[in-house]
């Protein structure tokens, strides 16, 4: 009979050991950040909305390169609202996952939701966008386009094309949303390609916030306020789109009487370059998911990654969009 309690009580003891050490490693696991140690890590990602196809495109390679990378994915659409995505950012702090990624709808106000981050002990990656802060180290890396170049590509090619010009060729520009890096960059990089012609001329330019609705209302009032337009800068495809309803329903001929140049060279951009409805297309690539889950698993690693990660661009005319198109993957 005491023999059996013995063997009990050695039974009960070993139990509470085993529970014990499983929760102290449960413990450890979620400790400095991370979530658990099963070798997946859990990412928190805060996408800026769902404006316009590069977007739609952007979140595409996130999720698919998510998957296939064998990382958890948790995702969150901000609807545009920079609140949104500090509270997601914050949701993610809580909820201790291993790294956070995120595309900042505008450059500035990050300081502090990136400082609980840091404090977490979770590092941050940028992509696609920039935030403005100067301290460096309340983020990992920074994976994206270089939206001055983009700018400024297309200024080169509009200079180019009106290097004969020798009357005023009136610019129109339709600008992202406010305060967001890409429409800063590449209103920045058209100005400075431009400046030294003093035919070409700006003459409005207001944010059309990305969307085909924004750029089809702005490009309307430019028109009625503007009666010589010549040339129109829209900050991406989707806005260039929305204006070419705006120009048609003027009794204008997008590509002819207007030069029409854009951003993004997405398959519907695209396919208005190669059907002579737009002029030229500086691309920028939505295709940042496998870089981005790659520099997720290094830094959780404890790996150094390089500050700036600049994607690989290049430009697009109505001939190179015609050989482009059939193999364009979005
Ligand atoms: O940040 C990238 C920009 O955001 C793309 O050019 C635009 O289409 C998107 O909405």
């Amino acid at each position: 009979m005491r023999k059996m309690r013995t063997q009990r009580a050695i039974a009960i003891l070993a139990s509470v050991l085993l529970i014990g050490g499983v929760a102290a490693c449960g413990n450890s696991d979620t400790g400095g950040g991370g979530s658990k140690d099963d070798g997946k890590i859990t990412m928190g990602f805060s996408q800026v909305g769902a404006e316009s196809g590069w977007r739609t495109a952007n979140t595409t390679s996130i999720k698919e390169s998510a998957a296939a990378a064998g990382v958890e994915l948790k995702f969150d659409d901000a609807q545009q609202k920079q609140e949104n995505q500090i509270k997601a950012i914050r949701n993610y702090i809580q909820q201790k996952v291993d790294v956070i990624a995120f595309s900042p709808v505008v450059e500035s106000g990050w300081d502090t939701v990136l400082k609980e981050a840091k404090d977490a002990g979770i590092p941050v990656i940028l992509t696609d966008r920039s935030v403005d802060s100067a301290d460096k180290s309340l983020y990992k890396t920074f994976l994206g386009s270089d939206f001055v170049k983009e700018g400024k590509l297309a200024g080169e090619w509009l200079v180019e094309q009106k290097k004969g010009a020798t009357g005023p060729v009136n610019i129109v520009e339709l600008q992202g949303n406010t305060g967001a890096a890409p429409a800063n960059d590449r209103k920045k990089g058209f100005g400075e390609a431009i400046a030294a012609n003093p035919n070409l001329k700006i003459i409005a330019s207001q944010p059309g916030d990305f969307t085909r609705a924004g750029g089809k209302q702005v490009m309307e009032q430019f028109l009625k306020a503007n009666p010589k337009i010549d040339v129109l800068f829209a900050h991406n495809d989707d806005m260039g789109l929305g204006a070419l309803e705006a120009i048609t329903a003027a009794g204008k001929v997008p590509g002819k009487d207007i030069t029409i140049i854009t951003v993004d060279a997405v398959k519907d951009g695209m396919q208005a370059l190669a059907d002579g409805k737009f002029n030229f297309i500086a691309e920028c690539s939505p295709l940042l998911g496998p870089q981005l889950m790659d520099l997720a698993k290094k830094v959780h690693a404890g790996e150094t990654v390089p500050a700036r990660i600049e994607t690989e661009e290049t430009t697009f005319t109505q001939a190179q969009a015609k050989e482009a198109l059939p193999t364009r993957k979005y």
